[in-house]
């Protein structure tokens, strides 16, 4: 459909932006607390709050810690939080089995919060890369990343997460097939009602370093995600990788990066009308964070804008490190 537009000056476009009360009466799109999904750190210990220097204002949260901040973001209106483990060294190795135990720090946090703050909804993060000795996503064989046996340990991990209560499990690691893998166990366990936010359309991108900082798998990482990870120039390929998920079970799908990728957000969303979520990552906090503490761009006006860009390519919700201090402003309405 294309606007009719008269001739000027029947058509003056600039009398709807006029005042700010007319420019909100046709404000096309909006962004709420109840649009976030606030990814936070956590890290042994109690009473920590550790700061991560590539990403300013984040912390890593002892569990302790990360229930009150879960209980801070239910009272902002925030629907759901979502947990990365920072993993001890020694915890890591090659066969990633702290991933899937029962009592690893993700598993800890996510029972605390859901004990404390039911309200709130916990999404977990399914992958091995904080497991993994050598930083990657799966099992590595002769310089290798293996498909089945990775997805074999990536069920394990996920049915340990909706045992400890998670309520959205969601698989960042892109390996084939373990979106139905996944489901099909969660069936075969009773766990009906867990939802999977797939990772449809993750890219093999520069913007994560300061996550790879946060989680500590920056020094161990060889090589890079090439293999399983989207290459950058490529689109139709997002589509295949959505429509693969929806049909082994996905309920929601996400693009990641976010603003790079926003053409694939608007494609998603009008090929198959699913909830399609963007993420915007680590990096893209990071450049925002910085150059506002360098006063080269206003940080609080650059934070709305490149959240309701989002909105208007058509997701439903947005992943971003922002969602307690946006959402604290967006009370207001924005
Ligand atoms: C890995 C994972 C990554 C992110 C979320 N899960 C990094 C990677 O793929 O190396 C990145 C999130 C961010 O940068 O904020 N499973």
């Amino acid at each position: 459909m294309r606007p009719i537009v008269a001739p000027f000056p029947a058509a003056r476009l600039r009398r709807t932006r006029q005042s700010g009360a007319i420019r909100a009466l046709v404000q096309e799109n909006h962004l709420s607390a109840a649009d976030l999904i606030w990814p936070i750190f956590l890290r042994d210990g109690e009473g920590v709050e550790e700061p991560i220097s590539s990403m300013p204002g984040v912390v890593r949260y002892s569990v302790d810690r990360a229930v009150e901040a879960a209980k801070r973001a239910h009272d902002l209106g925030i629907p759901v939080i979502c947990l990365f483990p920072y993993t001890d060294p020694a915890l890591k190795t090659v066969d990633c089995t702290e991933a899937w135990n029962p009592e690893n720090l993700s598993n800890r946090a996510t029972r605390a919060i859901k004990a404390a703050v039911p309200g709130i909804a916990v999404m977990t993060d399914v992958a091995l890369d904080p497991y993994n000795i050598n930083g990657h996503d799966g099992f590595v064989d002769n310089g290798e990343i293996v498909n089945d046996r990775t997805v074999e340990a990536l069920v394990k991990q996920a049915l340990s997460q909706a045992e400890a209560g998670a309520d959205i499990i969601g698989p960042s690691d892109m390996m084939d097939n373990r979106i139905g893998a996944i489901r099909a166990a969660l069936e075969g366990a009773g766990h009906k009602d867990t939802m999977l936010m797939s990772y449809s359309a993750k890219y093999a991108s520069a913007f994560y370093g300061p996550f790879r900082d946060a989680v500590g798998a920056s020094g161990a990482l060889k090589g890079d995600k090439k293999t399983y990870q989207m290459n950058p120039a490529n689109s139709d390929e997002a589509l295949r990788l959505v429509e693969r998920d929806l049909q082994e079970g996905a309920d929601m799908v996400m693009v990641k990066p976010g603003m790079p990728y926003l053409d694939i957000c608007t494609r998603v969303k009008t090929t198959f009308g699913v909830p399609t979520f963007a993420y915007q990552v680590s990096g893209e906090y990071a450049m925002i964070k910085a150059a506002a503490q360098n006063g080269w761009i206003d940080g609080e006006k650059a934070m709305i804008e490149s959240l309701m860009a989002f909105k208007r390519a058509g997701c439903d919700g947005i992943l971003t490190y922002f969602a307690p201090e946006v959402a604290a402003l967006t009370a207001k309405g924005v």
